[in-house]
């Protein structure tokens, strides 16, 4: 089969390095990629955005199957315009994918369908919302509408934070259009797990649990960044969790959107809190996560694309998706002083043989180069965390780069838990 994969970051390397092991995969295409994933796929200078391009390379080269990561395309209706032209695809269409396109309509649905989440109120005039914001409890949590490189949420701990924060979204529009509307939220505190799922509207199968590690620096702190590295399973998410989930969370959902008529197909992303009452919806995205895909597929011992192309044909019920017992270890490779400011065009130098991930890399001259503020990922696995940390670490030591910088606690908070 001739496989498309939209996107070009560290989650779309993974998802391709895994297609690759498919008896199914004969030839892959990656729209854009990067100099790192031309290892493993052919990259075509298309942005994953530019739904016309991906169209018209998919005809022209006759593509049988089209996965489509990112968060954009889906919402934008990549997976719709796929279709049309007669493309089969993973992922879900534009009317599923507003659960992560929209926080207005994923908090709507889940108070309709008494799905647990924070507390919440709308707004689509600042006035409200000032006056509002004068007695919410502090903190307090405000999320633009839309899409916003997930950088639209920001976690208020005082009352002028938060009105500079609604006033930066409302007045000054620093996320665009995506502030027209927001979210205020109620601040909820306990462990978070991320839970990717598959699911064709029908069935659902959740991967393995994880935990990202969103921040810029040790110990939680800094800056929020797109996830500095990640661990599978997380072992907050007992099966008793799990259990727990997926009758008031998980099934709830995907029963809620066939009700809606939108009818999710593709990966659903559970970003969860488990909090004292019990554990609640932070957010859902409408795609594999990122960096929480490089710490799930390298632990799924069945054919990746086979899931996908069941799911697509709304098979999923009578498709194998194992996961082994072991443990997996993500460390991300950024530019020092990501995400503000930071110098690129570095060589990289890499190990032979590993799981590494490439997201910021172009080629220039035969060298791999930096070209981003998360330049790539290193993924070990091991029967137990403690050694796939290690390992991870290990094997990091072996990357190199100017200016490298990554986070030497990944995995820290997941091996305290008891
Ligand atoms: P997001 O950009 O949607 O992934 O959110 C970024 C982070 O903000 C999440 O991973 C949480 O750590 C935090 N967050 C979002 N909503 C809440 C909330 N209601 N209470 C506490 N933390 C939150
Ligand atoms: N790692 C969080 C996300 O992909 O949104």
């Amino acid at each position: 089969m001739k496989i498309m994969v939209v996107g070009g970051g560290g989650r779309e390397h993974a998802i391709i390095k895994k297609i690759k092991e498919s008896p199914l995969a004969d030839e892959i295409y990656a729209l854009p990629g990067n100099g790192g994933i031309a290892a493993d796929a052919v990259c075509v200078p298309v942005k994953a955005t530019d739904l016309d391009g991906i169209c018209s390379f998919a005809k022209e080269n006759n593509i049988d199957f089209a996965v489509v990561a990112p968060d954009d395309p889906l919402v934008l209706g990549a997976v719709d315009r796929l279709n049309e032209i007669g493309v089969k695809c993973f992922g879900p269409r534009k009317n599923a994918a507003i659960i992560e396109g929209s926080k207005v309509f994923s908090k709507n649905l889940m108070k309709k369908y008494n799905i647990p989440t924070a507390e919440y109120e709308v707004f689509t005039d600042m006035e409200s919302a000032l006056e509002y914001i004068k007695t919410a409890p502090i903190p307090t949590v405000i999320k633009a509408d839309g899409l916003a490189l997930g950088k639209g949420v920001i976690i208020a701990q005082t009352r002028e934070e938060a009105e500079a924060a609604v006033r930066s979204m409302m007045q000054d529009k620093v996320f665009g259009d995506s502030g027209s509307r927001i979210v205020v939220e109620e601040f909820l505190t306990g462990p978070e797990v991320s839970v990717l799922s598959f699911t064709d509207g029908k069935t659902i199968v959740p991967m393995v649990s994880s935990m990202d590690h969103k921040r810029a620096l040790d110990g939680d702190k800094g800056l929020n960044t797109g996830g500095m590295g990640t661990v599978a399973p997380n072992p907050y998410y007992t099966d008793e969790v799990a259990k727990e989930c997926m009758d008031k969370i998980f099934r709830p959902t995907v029963d809620a959107m066939n009700k809606e008529n939108r009818s999710f197909s593709g990966c659903l992303y559970f970003g969860l809190m488990l909090t004292e009452k019990g554990p609640k919806v932070i957010e859902y995205n409408c795609r594999f996560g990122d960096p929480e895909t490089q710490v799930v597929l390298p632990l799924l011992e069945s054919d990746l694309l086979e899931i996908f192309i069941s799911v697509a044909d709304g098979r999923l019920a009578d498709t194998e998706v194992n996961f082994s017992d072991g443990s997996a270890c993500c460390v991300v490779a950024a530019s020092d002083g990501y995400p503000g400011k930071y110098d690129t065009g570095f060589e990289i130098t890499l190990p032979e043989g590993k799981n590494i991930y490439v997201a910021g890399a172009k080629i220039e001259n035969g060298k791999l180069l930096t070209s981003g503020g998360r330049v790539l990922g290193v993924t070990e696995t091991a029967p137990t965390l403690a050694e796939a940390v290690k390992k991870a670490y290990d094997t990091i030591k072996t990357v190199h780069f100017e200016n490298m910088y990554y986070r030497k606690d990944i995995g820290k908070r997941a091996l305290e838990c008891k």
